[in-house]
């Protein structure tokens, strides 16, 4: 019989790439309020029910007996956080977080997988591993710490539910356009160089990401579900291992789209707790779940080149002050 996995945020880019890629072997349920998902990213095969996963009766409406529960449904990036957005981004991914495990182990469900992140971190030494001391330097990264604590007073509450904390690095891939502005660098890099528009990069250009596909995301969460049962309270870092500059994304995508757009350069308006570099030791999930990221980064820019579909593209942070420095 098929494992049953209910998604919150499944709408979304990680969350949709997760049931496209799943939908044979699971049967999948995707809950979103559509705040930024969007039904039309994901493939026949996955049930779709548009709901709050901060409401109980939504989260019920999805049915009861489900084997896994993936909460990616949350306030999904720190400039989201910034002015009138903070108050609602603690209490969106916070309560929804809470609302979805409560309900998980009401349900019965024996793994609860959540997206925390590598924001965490901030700019601790590199690489970044599970057992440095984490400051969060922005609301984005406190919601998560927050998430992170939460799970581990409630497993020890549970524990006969596993529960799986994933710090994603910097993830790109298909279904990102509904972020617009908050999608992926490598996504807005893309949108602007295709409609040669020069991308406004903050800086010299020299910091660094862990630019992860999502495929690689899905794959380590599939590890996550076919793990053996009384695996326990666990976080992990899901990366490639090495860093890659804007710069070099960008000679990257101009080469992949055979164009030579040219950046503008702009002083980073960010005076506090910009993140210059980051990358994952990710030994501690290669040695527990088997975890081995497969796609190179010039193979998926590759692959959004060739699936580029101009007509979707939504405003980027760059279409946003570009007008003040041409
Ligand atoms: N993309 C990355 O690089 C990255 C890195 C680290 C962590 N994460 C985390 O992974 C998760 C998924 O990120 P994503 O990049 O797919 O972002 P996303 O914004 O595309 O996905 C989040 C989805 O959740 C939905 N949503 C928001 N609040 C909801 C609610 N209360 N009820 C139901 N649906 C709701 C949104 O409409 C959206 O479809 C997020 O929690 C994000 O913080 C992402």
């Amino acid at each position: 019989m098929k494992k049953r996995v209910l998604v919150t945020g499944g709408a979304g880019f990680i969350g949709s790439n997760f049931c496209n890629l799943n939908n044979n072997q699971y049967e999948i349920v995707a809950l979103d309020n559509l705040f930024l998902g969007d039904p039309r990213n994901l493939n026949e095969g996955t049930t779709f029910i548009e709901g709050d996963a901060c409401q109980k009766s939504d989260l019920e409406s999805c049915g009861e007996k489900f084997d896994v529960v993936i909460h990616l449904a949350g306030t999904s990036s720190a400039p989201m956080f910034m002015d009138d957005g903070m108050a609602e981004g603690y209490i969106n991914s916070v309560a929804s977080f809470v609302r979805t495990i409560e309900f998980a182990r009401k349900a019965g469900v024996k793994k609860f997988i959540y997206a925390s992140t590598s924001s965490l971190y901030g700019n601790n030494p590199l690489p970044l591993v599970e057992t440095q001391t984490v400051t969060p330097l922005n609301h984005y990264a406190a919601t998560k710490f927050c998430y992170e604590h939460c799970a581990k007073c409630f497993y020890q509450v549970y524990p006969e539910m596993d529960i799986f904390g994933f710090r994603f690095m910097s993830v790109y891939g298909p279904n990102e356009e509904a972020k617009g502005q908050f999608a992926n660098m490598i996504s807005q890099f893309l949108w602007d160089i295709a409609r040669d528009l020069p991308p406004v990069i903050y800086g010299d250009g020299e910091q660094f990401r862990d630019f992860t596909n999502v495929a690689d995301i899905v794959q380590a969460m599939n590890l996550a579900i076919n793990t053996p049962e009384g695996f326990g309270n666990k976080v992990y870092n899901i990366g490639r291992g090495d860093g890659t500059s804007f710069n070099d994304i960008f000679k990257t995508i101009n080469t992949a789209l055979d164009k030579s757009v040219a950046p503008i350069y702009i002083p980073n308006p960010v005076k506090e707790g910009y993140v210059r570099g980051q990358y994952a030791d990710i030994d501690l999930i290669q040695k527990e779940l088997g975890f081995d990221p497969k796609i190179e980064l010039e193979e998926g820019i590759e692959a959004l080149v060739k699936n580029l579909d101009k007509t979707k593209i939504k405003e980027t942070s760059s279409d946003l002050i570009r007008h003040k420095f041409v």
